[in-house]
């Protein structure tokens, strides 16, 4: 079978790499892709966001099955226009995609069907919001409706945060029409994890359960990113917390979803914040796999991708098993100096072969591309540098071991990836 995958990050080429061990698939196709990626894909000259040429790519090189990594694609309907013209792909319709796309869709259906979610009011004047900021008081969450990148939400720890973080969205209007709507949120206190799923619409079927870090800097200081680490499990997310978030959040959302006559298929992942009492609140919703979460969390994949693949395409998933490793994973994201700000890019990378020969260890590329032979920074994240052990400190251990013989001018890497889960593991 061949396979197309679109996008071009640490979680496209772990995609990929998961589905070059596919006993079903023989060529694979990615768009845009990276230089790891490059290694065992064909990388395409076609736009990623130019639909209807993906479409005629499909269909000229009789490609079997689209994976779509992005939100983006899905957020504009890519998946409707390919199953349209009926070919297979994997991620929700555009209107399945609004649980990202639009916070405010998102937190009124949960609202509607009593899923757990952070109390919450929508405004579409500045000053109604500001009045009610003023009555709520701090700590308060600040959210864009739209898609910002994740920069779009502000945690406000005073009064006066809170002021500025609406001047941005609404005044200043920083992030176009996704701030005609602005959501004000109560703060939740407590520990975050991600908890992602595989659904066909009718089953869903709970991947292993991963924690991201977001700041930029050790003992999660600085400005907020799309990811500096991650690993699986999360040991905040117990066997019987599990069965609770299956119970109170996945497959309410399904069913809430179909109540108001859309399918969701694809991956549902839910960010939640976990209180002391054990208690889970959903923070967001995303309809992708999660950046980095994806690099720890396919590693430990013992099923064929391609499989879930088409199980959820042909809505068969009750139909398969998903089997995962019981050793954990950890991915270190080595990113450019400057980054979530600007960051330079071009400069040489070495140590990448040293790294993904050492044993586990395997180094998922983000924002890398040639330049003649050499690998070179393209992007802010640069590497996932992941590696699975028989445990959290053995893995840790080994990313780790692996990241310290990578260079590039100006990289950087947190140096406190996975502590809270071996603290916990060994407290
Ligand atoms: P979101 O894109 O909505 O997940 O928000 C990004 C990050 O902001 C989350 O991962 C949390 O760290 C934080 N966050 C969002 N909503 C809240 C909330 N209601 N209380 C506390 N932290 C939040
Ligand atoms: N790592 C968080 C995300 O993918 O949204």
């Amino acid at each position: 079978m061949k396979v197309l995958v679109i996008g071009g990050g640490g979680r496209e080429h772990a995609i990929v790499w998961k589905l070059s061990q596919s006993k079903h698939v023989d060529k694979i196709y990615c768009c845009p892709g990276n230089a790891g990626i490059a290694e065992i894909a064909e990388c395409i000259d076609v736009r990623q966001d130019d639909f209807q040429a993906l479409l005629d790519f499909v269909k000229y090189e009789w490609v079997d099955m689209t994976i779509v990594g992005p939100e983006d694609p899905l957020s504009k309907g890519i998946v409707d226009l390919f199953e349209k013209e009926g070919r297979r792909i994997l991620g929700p319709t555009k209107a399945a995609a609004q649980l990202e796309s639009s916070k405010v869709f998102s937190k009124d259906l949960m609202r509607s069907h009593g899923i757990p979610t952070a109390d919450y009011k929508v405004f579409t004047s500045y000053l109604h919001a500001e009045e009610y900021v003023k009555m709520k008081g701090a700590p308060i969450v600040i959210k864009a409706d739209g898609l910002a990148a994740g920069k779009g939400v502000f945690i406000a720890s005073t009064v006066a945060e809170a002021m500025d973080a609406l001047k941005i969205i609404m005044k200043d209007r920083a992030f176009g029409e996704a701030g005609d709507r602005v959501l004000v949120e109560d703060c939740l206190q407590g520990e975050e994890a991600s908890f992602m799923a595989f659904t066909d619409g009718k089953s869903i079927v709970p991947m292993v359960s991963s924690q991201d870090h977001k700041r930029i800097f050790d003992d999660d200081k600085g400005l907020n990113t799309g990811g500096m680490g991650a690993y699986s499990p999360a040991p905040v997310v117990t066997p019987e917390l599990e069965k609770i978030v299956m119970e109170k959040v996945m497959k309410p959302t399904i069913r809430a979803l179909k109540a108001e006559g859309i399918t969701y298929k694809g991956i549902l992942y839910a960010g939640l914040m976990i209180d002391s009492n054990g208690t889970p609140n959903v923070l967001e919703f995303n309809c992708r796999l999660g950046d980095p979460e994806t690099q720890p969390v396919l590693s430990r994949l013992d099923t064929d991708l391609m499989d879930i693949a088409m199980a959820i395409a042909d809505e068969k998933l009750a139909d398969i098993e998903v089997a995962w490793k019981s050793d954990p994973a950890v991915c270190i994201v080595i990113s450019s100096g400057g980054y979530p700000g600007t960051y330079r890019k071009g400069d040489a990378i070495t140590g990448i072969a040293e790294a993904n020969a050492l044993e586990g260890v395997h180094v998922f590329h983000a924002g890398t591309s040639f330049r003649e032979d050499e690998v070179v920074t393209s992007g802010g994240r640069v590497l996932g540098v992941t590696a699975i052990g028989s445990d959290i400190a053995e893995a840790r251990n080994r990313a780790y071991e692996a990241a310290e013989k990578i260079h590039f001018e100006g990289m950087h890497y947190r140096k406190d990836i996975a502590s809270r889960a071996l603290n916990r593991q060994t407290t």
